[in-house]
């Protein structure tokens, strides 16, 4: 991923393993600032407060989190009570709890003097294993919005995404955003339509900063523009990333994705969902099932920016009083849903889509 003028992932695991370090989501885009994550509150913390956010990165840094907690204490009843401090953090995001359950199961049956060792090498493998599939996703993903410039002739290719699912929601590249950056980069003409994603405004400060950073073209817009812009024949592709998969496609992700998902199917514009494997989950038969996060009623009545004095400020924007509700997610049901992209390629949403990819879950 592009940061500034470096190369550089989204979680850098520090040499003498002590600690990793993480850029502070909730900094950006006005601030760049590391931070070092050196133990299980500090990554609870973290998790919790969404310095680090998106599906596979909270995967990854739990990972990394149940390795520092082993650090501290090794213990039968420490890894026990780390894990599920870790992920009673964020409920939705199934990646979280794959990530820590696989580094617990990977140590259970050491010796405590190994089982520090033992969960640094399973969540550096986590960590990358998810570069890996980004990338694999960049590759499936570019041959969509290679078919769509093809027939525009040249014109841009239009691709709304809502949230931020790029390499700020992952170890590198992102999902959704990986194929928009292969194609940017392979000169293939694209613009996006960035949606601001209220209540945290990730599009507005998270993606709209990495694609600025990339040279990718983009506009934000507010949440509510999409469907008139999908009427107006101005979107030719939704791409968004997830947080869970069912196991019949049903596709939970950002609050407001169902509506998008809506009008896409209502103006014919496909709406394709970049994931990686660590982000299905084959136990639940459908999305019904998923558990949705309700967060605190601040991110709805309160709004963060800069400014005009150059410090970072946060306002009320809701009438005094009034209460407000945060889901934080919405299941789009998998019959909205054109495809799926993964590192293993594309696929229906259905059990028999994810089945052709995956057949060892039969
Ligand atoms: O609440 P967030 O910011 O963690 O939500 C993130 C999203 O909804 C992303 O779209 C999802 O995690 C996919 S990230 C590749």
């Amino acid at each position: 991923m592009r940061l500034g003028a470096e190369w550089t992932r989204s979680i850098r695991p520090a040499q003498d393993r002590s600690a990793i370090a993480i850029l502070d989501q909730t900094l950006l885009p006005w601030r760049v600032v590391w931070i070092r994550l050196a133990g299980l509150e500090d990554t609870a913390e973290a998790i919790a407060a969404m310095r680090v956010r998106g599906a596979p990165l909270i995967g990854a840094v739990g990972a990394f989190g149940l390795a520092l907690a082993l650090r501290e204490d090794a213990s039968d009843e420490a890894l026990e009570a780390a894990a599920t401090r870790l992920i009673a953090t964020r409920p939705t995001a199934v990646n979280l709890a794959w990530a820590v359950a696989r580094v617990a199961e990977a140590v259970r049956n050491r010796p405590r003097g190994d089982r520090f060792d033992a969960a640094w090498a399973e969540a550096s493998a986590i960590a990358d294993e998810d570069a890996a599939c980004c990338e694999a996703i960049g590759r499936h993903g570019l041959p969509l919005i290679a078919g769509i410039a093809e027939r525009k002739g040249g014109d841009p290719v239009n691709i709304l995404t809502h949230c931020n699912a790029g390499w700020l929601a992952t170890v590198d590249w992102g999902t959704a955003t990986a194929p928009i950056y292969r194609a940017h980069d392979a000169g293939i003409p694209v613009h996006v339509w960035v949606d601001e994603t209220r209540p945290r405004n990730q599009g507005a400060a998270l993606t709209a900063f990495e694609l600025g950073g990339h040279g990718v073209p983009h506009t934000v817009v507010a949440d509510n523009a999409g469907g008139h812009l999908m009427r107006r024949g101005e979107v030719d592709l939704v791409l968004v990333g997830t947080d869970r998969v069912a196991r019949n496609g049903d596709v939970a992700n950002k609050i407001g994705t169902y509506l998008k998902a809506l009008a896409a199917a209502d103006t014919g514009v496909p709406f394709w969902v970049a994931l990686p494997f660590s982000t299905i989950d084959w136990s639940l038969a459908s999305g019904e099932l998923i558990p949705i996060e309700e967060r605190s009623e601040a991110e709805v009545t309160e709004i963060a920016g800069l400014a005009e004095d150059g410090a970072v400020r946060r306002v009320r924007v809701v009438s005094p009083g009034s209460r407000a509700a945060n889901p934080a997610f919405d299941v789009t049901p998998a019959r909205l849903v054109t495809g799926l992209i993964t590192e293993r390629g594309r696929c229906a949403a259905s059990e028999a889509g994810l089945l052709s990819l995956y057949p060892e879950k039969a």
